[in-house]
Order: structure tokens, then sequence, then C-alpha cells
């Protein structure tokens, strides 16, 4: 007797299978036809896979598109400014009310945890403390958890320093830095040594926004590897977006891919938003301004697709659909091989929830945590990004959508 029992699914490897969930965790795979359960949720071939994980976002600016202005260059500092302006205005009931409404959209497509950077460059703490409060609310069915980060620079910003700090003592997870953003090279280096000192001390992860240019000569990543190494922190640490790594010299990266293997940094790429911030400055051709996926997964990095943007001060569009951005990331990086398909697959499920320490999975032992897709295979679900049917989050049911269908009406 299990309390509910997902039958006849087609497992991401073409397996058909049963799940049998037991309170909040995956009791069993396998054929449980003679089993009954409270609840019976038929799949009957339709694809069933662990849940979207988004493990790079901004629910502090989510929804906010247009305030106070439109981001009229479209680049990545344009975004900063106006940010910096509408932080000075938004109250924390819109930060809120905003980050619930983004929480709703994702947990109705299957996304049960978001990695969110909040803004600490506040003397008041305002996202911060919002970000908190909604992580309270939607803990009973999507996992929240906060980095630390300082959008203005944790040098270049008055204050920026102490207030990761404030913001580590009042609950947030992971500790963020931005040292692109720092006056200079030196000063950028100077905020991931600091970074990661931190998160040694207080034994937390590192997640940080990293050589996010245009600029092949960014070298912190670089640093970030060798920081990791130096504080003992493999396995723990994040390099979001390296984007400069696109334009670096190819000896350069020969040298450096390896490095960051060896200190078991993760990478973190945002194809939506990377291929839209990045190469504004280029006539033609225009550099895509993605990382290099294929390459830093050859050599055993872990590399996990992220969100960064919906609606906000960076990017217009977006809906909190984990699949559109494993679609651009597929495409932007050219993973169209049958086998390179599924992996983008995995880089939106079960790679980021290993980034970010959730014990997501469809193995008995794991949480109960699932989605239910209207598509047979992942490939097919990347080409459709079809409905997803049933959202189960910890054993509980949280979002249920009908199959599109159309009909057609005239000359056939
Ligand atoms: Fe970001």
């Amino acid at each position: 007797m299990f309390d509910l029992i997902v039958r006849g699914g087609t497992l991401a490897d073409g397996r058909i299978a049963d799940i049998g969930i037991t309170g909040d965790t995956i009791a069993a795979v396998d054929d449980l036809s003679s089993a009954e359960a409270g609840t019976v949720i038929e799949a009957a071939g339709d694809l069933v896979t662990p849940p979207f994980v988004d493990p790079h976002f901004h629910l502090d600016a989510t929804l906010s598109y247009g305030l106070p202005r439109i981001n009229a260059s479209g680049t990545l500092l344009e975004g900063i400014g106006l940010w910096g302006e509408l932080k000075q205005i938004v109250t924390q009931d819109e930060m809120i009310d905003r980050a619930l409404a983004y929480c709703d959209w994702a947990v109705s497509q299957g996304l049960l945890a978001i990695r969110s950077h909040v803004d600490t460059c506040d003397d008041r703490l305002l996202g911060v403390e919002a970000m908190l409060e909604v992580r309270a609310r939607v803990r009973p069915y999507l996992d929240l958890q906060l980095v630390a980060f300082p959008q203005d620079g944790w040098y270049r910003a008055p204050g920026a320093e102490a207030q990761v700090i404030r913001a580590l003592d009042a609950g947030v997870d992971v500790v963020g830095g931005i040292p692109h953003f720092e006056r200079t090279m030196a000063d950028g280096a100077a905020s991931v040594r600091a970074a990661c000192e931190l998160a040694a001390d207080r034994g937390l992860r590192v997640d940080l926004h990293c050589d996010e240019s245009d600029d092949p000569n960014s070298r912190h990543i670089e640093t970030l590897a060798a920081e990791t190494i130096r504080c003992g922190l493999q396995g723990r640490v994040t390099g979001s977006h390296l984007t400069s790594m696109h334009s670096m010299d190819n000896y350069y990266v020969a040298k450096l891919i390896p490095l960051i293997a060896e200190a078991q940094v993760a990478a973190i790429p945002n194809p939506l938003i990377n291929i839209t911030l990045q190469g504004r400055m280029d006539s033609y051709p225009k550099r895509r301004g993605m990382t290099r996926v294929p390459e830093l997964r050859a050599a055993g990095v872990t590399v996990a697709f992220g969100q960064d943007c919906v609606r906000d001060p960076w990017y217009p569009l977006g809906s909190g659909d984990m699949l559109d951005v494993a679609h651009m990331g597929l495409h932007v990086a050219l993973m169209t091989s049958p086998e390179q398909m599924r992996t983008a697959y995995q880089m939106v499920t079960e790679t980021p929830a290993q980034i970010m320490g959730l014990d997501f999975g469809l193995e008995p032992g794991k949480r109960g945590s699932l989605v239910v897709m209207d598509a047979p295979d992942p490939i097919e679900a990347l080409r459709l990004r079809p409905a997803r049917l049933c959202v189960v989050s910890d054993g509980r049911v949280v979002a249920r959508t009908a199959p599109q269908t159309c009909t057609l009406t005239a000359g056939f």
C-alpha cells in the first residue's frame, strides 16, 4: 500500500515503470500493478522525470519589467543601473507579491527548486527580508535556496561586504559575488578570495556571477578555481555565466578547463540571458557569449543551465519554463545529437539538483518529487515544451494541466 502511485510512466532511459511514493519519499520504482494507493496517477506511457530545477535566478527582481523604465541598450550594465533605480522605490510587499506569483508559474511547470541570488547592496536588506519571507511561505512545495549577492560590488559598493555577512547571519544560504563588476581586476580577484574564505569559515557553498562579459582577458574563474582548492571547497563552488570563456584564447582555455575540473567547480551558463546580453558591442560576426558547455562537460565539469531572469531589468521575456532554457542552451551550444539533447534535459533537472545538494531522482529513498510530461521522451519534451500533466512535490500533487489539443475546423 502506497500513498501515491504513478502508473505506467516512461522513464528518461526508456524503461516503463510504476513509481510508488510513501509519505514524502519514493518507496519503489518497479512493476507495481498489484499494489494499491490512496492516489493513482495514470501516466500511460508519458514521460516521468525528476522535477525541473533552476540553479540561477533573481527572484527579488522578477516580474518588474518596465519599472521604472525599459532597458534601452539591452546591456548588462544598463540593467544593473536600472535595477539600482528600481530598488530605491520598490516596496517589500511588491517584491514578495511578484516573487510568489513567479513561484506559482514555476510550480505549474514542474519547477520545484530555485537558487535565487538576492541583492544585499541595500542598508535595509529589504530584498533579503522579502526573500526569506518568500522562502518560508513556499517551503511546503518549492525549495528556494538564497545566495547573498552584492550586486553593486563586494568592494565597489560601500559596506557591501558587511551586508553580505548580515544576510548570511539572517539565514541566506550561499555566498555570492560579482568580481567582473569590481573597479579593477585586482579588486575582483580580492573579492573572490574574500568570498571563498567566508564560505570556508562558515561551511557554506559559493556561487559567483563570474566573468559575465565579452572580455577575453577576464580571469576570475581562474582565481575562483585556485581559491576553491586553497580553501578546501571542492564540490561546493559554482561559477555562474563564465561568458568571457567564449572569447578567450584557445591555448589559455586548454589550461583553464582542467583547472576548473581539478577544483570541482560547477558551471552554470544562462543561455537565454547570455545570448541576449553578450555581444552587444560587436558588429558582425556577433559572438554568442555563452560559455563552452560541451568542452567543460568533456573535461568532467558539472554544468547545468539556469534561467537567470524573467521579465526584469535585464530580460523582457521568460515564463519559468526550464525547457525554454534547455531549448535555447542546446541550440547555442550546438548540442543537437540525441545524446546531447538528453543531456540538455538532465542539465535542467538532475544536474542542477546535484549542484544545489538536493536529493531528487527517481530511485527508492529519494524525495517523492516528479513531473509527468505530455511527451513520450526527453527529446520530444524539448521539441514541444508540452503541458506538465501532473507535478508531485514531496508526495503531494501540487499542479495538474490538461494536455493541449487542437481541432482543425476548415478544409479538411
Ligand atoms: Fe544572475
